[in-house]
Parts: structure tokens; C-alpha cells; sequence
């Protein structure tokens, strides 16, 4: 390449022209013209090794075969693939292969979908010369996600590749040489990587496999349906792979794979995408309509349920006021259930609708930008020469863009981090200012006032600001070049998270960077754009009387609520709260694919909807990618879709538009209206009351572990095995705290937050910044505390 000019070589393979960008390899030229060349080792995501020489080709005046991995292309070069030299090649190479390779093939996981399988039909030998007894490896334990068969490991290095260079994690490596060569972990343990499981598909034998899958289907046995997946901004692209009839209650959701889109997740997907699957078969899920009498739940099937339903909602409606009436939603529920449950409640006269069920700070709401999106396209993170992420621990929220974004960093990328915890990170960053979580805006404050050159209405606010050197330093390397201000999770859902967002826009502003959100859940953009919010309609349209915010929602104690996909003691920014209003609500709607112990407390009416696998729906993602995906199997029982339900709601109670036959009628609806808004334009500034905070006493931060962020991955068995193994349920304290309570690490500790108390070991953990209580949620040794970010003490645990 000459001043950003790519040179093409021209050259011939088989007698056909073909051309590859100055440097490329011959493989890549015939790939590109759909040329086959038999390969184990090479991989278009990975360096070259060139080591199983499976690849071999005839090139002119070469004195012998040499590997289309590793021999760059040169202009008028003469490649010959099925020349007897080059099919002699391979033919030996695959006769070298299989001599140690077990005949494993009618019992083996991979059989019917092997690479080797398949060349050893083209390029084996009907007959062994090889009398000699095999070797045989000692299999690895990978942990509960991967399955090993050591014995047939080819040793291309593939998996070994993956790690270094795509996980930023060396979890395993090659011992010994020649003949005793071994694929194993350096230290016997569990894969720690979030993106594991892509050595499954890397693999070109059976040697690594995938544990929950395994012996449960042939690959032709199978049928495959693209899908998208529903836990994160990133939304990655999967195939998910089913295996009976259509229209059969015994098809079921076999795997997933990735689905190769260049412009979201290129090749790869991270554990919870390909995992989370499991929880479709979850042993509590709901399976019909049931209604509470006289405290017991009574099976009831679907018109009964939805017309006790509207029965009770117009009760409520003559005898107090709509505004009784409260929906949340997921933010990873679908634009079309969340344009519809908006309309529901829209149209009996209800504005209170949410889907920000994590958020804390709702302040200048009617001013934020349409919708949160990255502002650049995922493959433009990867050309970002500068990166300033503030509250993220991106690696856990959004493992495939944190790919991007290491990806950048490796090549040169300057990746600042302001983070309450120094979270474990895949590459060395260049800066990390790990401040107290109520610091993260003064930090700012003072990046931007050393920033700040002309007037702003941000003066007055930073007058009294001097920036620390840190600061300023952080401040310099930003005015160099060129590059993306990140929100993640932790500043989104920040009770101060307004004042984030202006002092990240200013600094973006000065700097001239791109700002974008690395947002909660796989729709939030989806959310905004459709309504689901108590101050705007779909398309970002004025709610002229907006209603009350997910937070306000359960301190006002509102008669009847809601809940679509959620599981409030598990979900929502204060599950305290949120129990007890939905405790002494008049009339609770929970429709959800899961029965939990805790619905059953609250609700009233129990309606089963479909999981996301089973029903069709759209996503949109950081990206303001729209992807449709569609059902790939039947509901379960008598579960249906939330839109239907959504829908027949809306009928009865003769509301209009509610006559949708498909869910592309909805997002056609909603498409149109967008058309003719303007995109995300924001005038976020500070208010007077807006000043940055000190923390004082104790404080809770909430953690949500990686496989516990929704109801699907909170039920993939697999995945939660491995957090077993991996995530020990307890609060985490830095030793100053440690010190000043007198608490030794693996103590039982009480934890008190206004009235809830509970016990859990303690663990010390330096990587938390300032006096800050560490405790895990989503899970249900913490359900039902208080609020994420609350008062909290610490008290020597009864149980000692
Ligand atoms: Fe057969 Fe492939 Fe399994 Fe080897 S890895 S036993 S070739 S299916
Ligand atoms: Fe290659 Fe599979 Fe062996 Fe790894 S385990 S080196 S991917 S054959
Ligand atoms: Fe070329 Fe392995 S694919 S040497």
C-alpha cells in the first residue's frame, strides 16, 4: 500500500487470473475466486503458521510444492492446485495426518460436519501402511463449556492462535515437540475467556467441542435458521440450529453458532450468545395462563386470562384513573412488543411506560438524543485512533466490542479508561484512572475544564474545577488525535448520569470526537424509537404530559402494573422497591416466558410469552442496525409471542391500529414515522442543582455478573455452572475498607441497606476504587435489596 492506495498483484491459479492485494497470499486470491484449497491450519482471522502443509500447490519454477497459506502472491505467478505435484502433496499430508489420527468417525461429535473427515474422502488412502499402535493425549478439562478429545487433535494451533490473538488471553498452548507435541492449558483450569467457545468452530476436528451440545444431534439432522443475538448493543448474528418438524411441539433449539456479518460480530460470538440458548428449556418456564384465586394459581386458558385482564384494568380505570396503570418492559424486549405495549397503554390514556429499569437518573430526560447508538459503525471502532470510555467494564458487557476496541488498541489506539474498579481488561490500555464511582463526573469535570478554550455554560459549573495532573495528562493525549467518547453501562445507569453524559458531550465537543453509548440490553436503541418511555412517543415525538419513569413507577405505589420480560427482584435498579409497590398493588400483569417464586408473590395474572428464540421479532443495535429475526421453533405449551398478546389486548379493548397480522405491519409503522424525525440531536446542559457529589459512608455499587444480566442467561444451565466455578457469591471490599471494619477476607459479613440485611462472605478486592461495597445482583442471594447505588453498612456477620 502506497499513501493509502492498495496495489492489486495479477496472477494466475489454474489457469484462471485472479488478483489479491499487494502482500496477500495465494489462498487468499483463490478464496476470493472460489477456488478450493484444502487447509487445516489457516484461517482468515488468524496469523499463518503454515503447519499442517495441507495447503501445498504447484508453483511455476518452483523445484517443489510450496504452502498457498504462507507464499505471498507475486505478479504473473503460475498456481496450480490439481496438478499431479500439488494433489501428490496433499495427498502425502494427509497420509502423515491420519497415521496417528484415531478411526473415531462413526461415534466421534464432529462426524458429518469434520474438516478432516471430509479431505481424507477426497486426499486419504483407502489402505494404512501404518501397522503401529496410535498415540493417544490425555483429554483437558476446559470447564463446562468445551468438551476435549485430545487424541484427535491435529495440532494446527488454531485454538492456540485464538487465544493470543483474538481472546488477549493464552489459555492454551502447545508442550513437547515433533511426535509428542500436545494442544493443553498451561495451568490446569476452567476457560476464563468470554469468548471461549469460538474455539469449537475453529477446531477442524472433534478435538474441541461443544459440552452442552455434544452427542445430542448430527449436523444432518439439522435445520438452520438465522437469528440475532438478544443480550447485548452489539446484537451478533447466529444460526441457530433446531432439529424436528416444523410445527412439531418436539422441535427444539439444538445450538448456536456464529453467523459470519463483518459489520457486527465478523466471525466470532461471545459465550452468552452461544450458550444462553439452554435457558429455552428451562424447567420453569410458564406454560399456560393462570390466574390468582383466593391465593392459589388456577390454570385458565388465554381468552379467560386476557379478559379478566381488560376486566380489571376497566375497573381501575372508572374507579381511580388511568394513571393507575404502569408497563416495564426489557430492554431487550423486541421494537414490535415495545410499540405495541406502549400503544396499549397510550391508548387507554397511560403515558407511564419504561423500559430504563436499571437507570437512576432521569434528569433532562426530554433533552437526550433520540435514541443511545454508538455514532460509528462497529467496524469503525477498529480506526479509532483514540478512546476515552468511561464507566465500562466493556469486556463483560459487550465482549465484541471490546474486540474492536482491542483490536484499535493493538494498533496503536490510545484506550483511556475512567472506571470505579479496575476491571480485568484482554489488552494493556494505555491509561486507567480508576476513581471513587461518585468521582467519575468531577474527573471529568477537570479533563474538560483543562479542555475548555472558549465560553460555555459549563463555566460556572467548573469555576472552583482545578484538574488534577492526571487529569490534564488524560486531557492532552485526547487533544491529539482523532477519536470516540464511550458511555458505558455504570455512567448510563450513574445517579448522576445527566452530568456524565453533558461533561462527556463537552469534552467530545472540544476534542472533536464522536460520542456513543455502549448501551444496557440488546434494544435500548429499540426502546426510544419506540416509545416505550414516559416523555416520548414512538419516533421520539413530545409527550405533552409525560408520565412517571421507571424509578418514579414504584415510589408513587400505583394500582396496577405491567411487567413485560422483567423479573423485578432481579432486574431493577431498587428490586427493594420494586417488590414492595408490585406487593401491594392492586393488580399485577406479569407476562413472562419464566415462573419464579417471586411472580408468584405479586402477580395476579401470569401470561406465558414466548422466549425470544420462539418468537420473531426486531433488534436494533448500537449500530442502528435494524435485524429481524424469526421464530425457529414453536412456542412451548401454550405460550404465545408478547406482540400477539400485545395485540389481542388492544382489541379488546377496541382501541384501533391493533389489527397487525404480521410483526413487519409494526415495524413498517413505526419505520415510517421515523422517516421524518431528526436524528439525535441533544441539548443537554447543566442545571443548577446538577453539582458534582462527594460519597459519604459506605456505598453500594452494584455488579451484574456477566451470566446474570437477563432471565435467558440466568437459566442456561452451562453458563451457570461455570459462573459456579468462577464467580463466588459474595461482597467485595478493598483492604483500606477491610482495615477500617477489621474484616478478614472469606468472613461472613452483614450487609444492611435501609431495612434488608443479608449475609455474605466478604472478599478484598483492591481493584475497587474508594469506600465503596461491591455486591452482585441479578442473582438471588441479592434479590429484593435495595438500591443500587444506596447507603450501605457493614456489620461482623451473625453467623460467626
Ligand atoms: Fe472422524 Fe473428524 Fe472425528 Fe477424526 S475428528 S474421528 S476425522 S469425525
Ligand atoms: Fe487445532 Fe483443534 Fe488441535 Fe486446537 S485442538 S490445535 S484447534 S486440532
Ligand atoms: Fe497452509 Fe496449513 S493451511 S500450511
Amino acid at each position: 500500500m502506497y499513501g493509502g492506495v492498495i496495489i492489486m498483484i495479477e496472477f494466475e491459479i489454474d489457469n484462471k487470473k485472479v488478483e489479491v492485494a499487494e502482500g496477500g497470499m495465494i489462498i487468499e486470491a483463490a478464496d476470493a475466486a472460489g477456488i478450493y484449497i484444502p487447509r487445516f491450519c489457516y484461517h482468515k482471522k488468524l496469523t499463518i503458521a503454515a503447519n499442517c502443509r495441507m495447503c501445498l500447490v504447484e508453483v511455476e519454477k518452483s523445484k517443489k510444492p510450496l504452502p498457498a497459506c504462507a507464499t505471498p502472491a507475486m505478479a504473473g505467478m503460475k498456481v496450480f492446485t490439481q496438478s499431479s505435484m500439488a494433489v501428490e502433496a496433499q495427498k502425502s499430508v494427509m497420509e502423515f495426518l491420519l497415521i496417528n489420527h484415531p478411526l473415531d468417525c462413526p461415534i466421534c461429535d464432529q462426524g458429518g460436519e469434520c474438516e478432516l473427515q471430509d479431505l481424507s474422502l477426497g486426499y486419504g488412502n483407502d489402505i494404512s501402511r501404518y501397522y503401529e499402535g496410535k498415540r493417544s493425549v490425555f483429554d483437558e478439562n476446559l470447564g463446562p463449556l468445551i468438551s476435549t478429545e485430545m487424541t484427535r487433535c491435529i495440532q494446527c494451533t488454531r485454538c492456540v492462535r485464538f487465544g493470543s490473538e483474538v481472546a488477549g488471553m493464552r489459555e492454551l498452548g502447545a508442550t513437547q515437540r515433533g511426535e509428542n507435541l500436545e494442544i493443553t492449558t498451561y495451568v490446569n483450569h476452567t476457560m476464563q475467556s468470554e469468548l471461549s467457545g469460538n474455539i469449537i468452530d475453529l477446531c477442524p476436528v472433534g478435538a474441541l467441542t461443544s459440552k452442552p451440545y455434544r452427542f445430542s444431534a448430527r449436523a444432518w439432522e439439522l435445520k438452520q435458521h438465522l437469528s440475532v443475538s438478544p443480550h447485548d448493543c452489539v446484537g451478533s448474528n447466529l444460526f441457530v440450529h433446531t432439529r424436528g418438524y416444523e410445527y412439531n411441539d418436539y422441535r427444539m433449539v439444538m445450538r448456536v453458532v456464529p453467523r459470519e456479518n463483518e459489520t457486527i460480530n465478523e466471525t466470532w460470538l461471545s459465550d452468552r450468545d452461544r450458550f444462553s440458548y439452554e435457558a429455552v428449556r428451562s424447567t420453569d418456564r410458564l406454560l399456560t395462563p393462570k390466574i390468582k384465586r383466593e391465593s392459589e394459581w388456577v390454570d385458565v386458558d388465554w381468552t379467560t386470562a386476557l379478559n379478566f385482564v381488560a376486566e380489571k384494568w376497566r375497573n381501575i380505570i372508572e374507579a381511580q384513573d388511568v394513571s393507575q396503570i404502569a408497563a416495564l418492559a426489557s430492554p431487550n424486549s423486541t421494537v414490535e412488543e415495545f410499540f405495541l405495549l406502549q400503544k396499549l397503554l397510550r391508548g387507554l390514556g397511560s403515558n407511564n411506560l419504561d423500559h430504563r429499569i436499571r437507570q437512576l437518573d432521569f434528569s433532562q430526560q426530554e433533552n437526550y438524543p433520540s435514541h443511545p447508538e454508538l455514532g460509528v459503525t462497529l467496524p469503525a471502532l477498529e480506526k479509532m485512533e483514540t478512546f476515552l470510555i468511561i464507566g465500562s467494564d466493556v469486556r463483560r458487557e459487550q465482549p465484541l466490542a471490546c474486540h474492536r476496541i482491542r483490536k484499535a488498541a493493538l494498533k496503536g489506539a490510545q484506550v483511556t479508561f475512567v472506571n470505579p474498579i479496575d476491571y480485568d481488561l484482554n489488552f494493556e490500555p494505555t491509561h486507567k484512572m480508576i476513581v471513587p464511582s461518585h468521582s467519575i463526573p468531577r474527573t471529568l469535570a477537570g479533563i474538560a475544564k483543562y479542555l475548555l478554550r472558549r465560553k460555555s455554560d459549563l463555566d460556572p459549573f467548573l469555576a472552583d474545577i482545578e484538574p488534577s495532573k492526571e487529569e490534564m495528562n488524560i486531557a492532552k493525549k485526547l487533544r491529539k488525535n482523532k477519536g470516540i467518547i464511550l458511555l458505558g453501562i455504570h455512567a448510563i445507569t450513574h445517579p448522576q448520569a445527566t452530568l456524565i453524559r453533558v461533561l462527556a458531550q463537552q469534552i467530545a465537543g472540544e476534542c472533536i470526537f464522536d460520542l456513543g453509548c455502549l448501551s444496557e440490553g440488546a434494544n435500548a436503541a429499540g426502546g426510544w424509537l419506540s416509545g416505550m418511555l414516559p416523555h416520548r412517543g414512538p419516533a421520539g415525538t413530545v409527550v405533552e404530559n409525560p408520565g412517571f419513569n421507571a424509578s418514579e413507577m414504584f415510589s408513587q405505589r400505583l394500582k396496577s402494573y405491567l411487567l413485560l420480560n422483567i423479573e423485578p427482584e432481579l432486574d431493577c435498579a431498587n428490586s427493594m422497591r420494586a417488590m414492595e409497590s408490585l406487593t401491594n398493588a392492586d393488580f399485577v400483569v406479569a407476562m413472562s416466558p419464566f415462573m419464579t417464586e417471586a411472580q408468584e408473590q405479586y402477580a395476579h395474572v401470569l401470561l406465558p410469552i414466548a422466549p425470544f428464540f420462539e418468537t420473531a421479532g426486531t433488534l436494533i443495535n448500537a449500530a442502528n442496525c435494524w435485524q429481524f429475526s424469526d421464530s425457529v421453533t414453536r412456542p412451548m405449551g401454550d405460550a404465545k409471542p408478547a406482540w400477539k398478546v400485545l395485540r389481542v389486548l388492544g382489541n379488546l379493548f377496541e382501541l384501533e391500529g391493533f389489527d397487525y397480522v404480521k410483526p413487519s405491519q409494526i415495524t413498517k409503522e413505526l419505520e415510517s414515522m421515523i422517516e421524518s424525525i431528526p436524528r439525535n440531536t441533544t441539548s443537554l446542559t447543566l442545571t443548577a442543582n446538577q453539582t458534582a457529589q462527594s460519597g459519604a459512608g459506605l456505598i453500594r455499587f452494584s455488579e451484574w455478573p456477566m451470566y446474570q444480566i437477563d432471565n435467558l442467561v440466568r437459566r442456561a444451565t452451562s453458563l451457570q455452572e461455570w459462573s459456579q466455578i468462577e464467580n463466588q457469591v459474595a461482597i467485595r471490599i478493598n483492604s483500606k475498607v477491610a482495615r477500617e471494619h477489621d474484616f478478614q477476607s472469606g468472613e461472613i459479613i452483614s450487609v444492611i441497606q435501609d431495612e434488608s440485611l443479608l449475609d455474605l462472605p466478604v472478599i478484598i478486592d483492591d481493584r475497587i476504587a474508594g469506600d465503596y461495597v461491591v455486591v452482585p445482583v441479578g442473582i438471588s442471594e441479592t434479590a429484593g435489596f435495595g438500591e443500587n447505588m444506596g447507603q450501605i453498612k457493614l456489620l461482623r456477620g451473625r453467623s460467626k
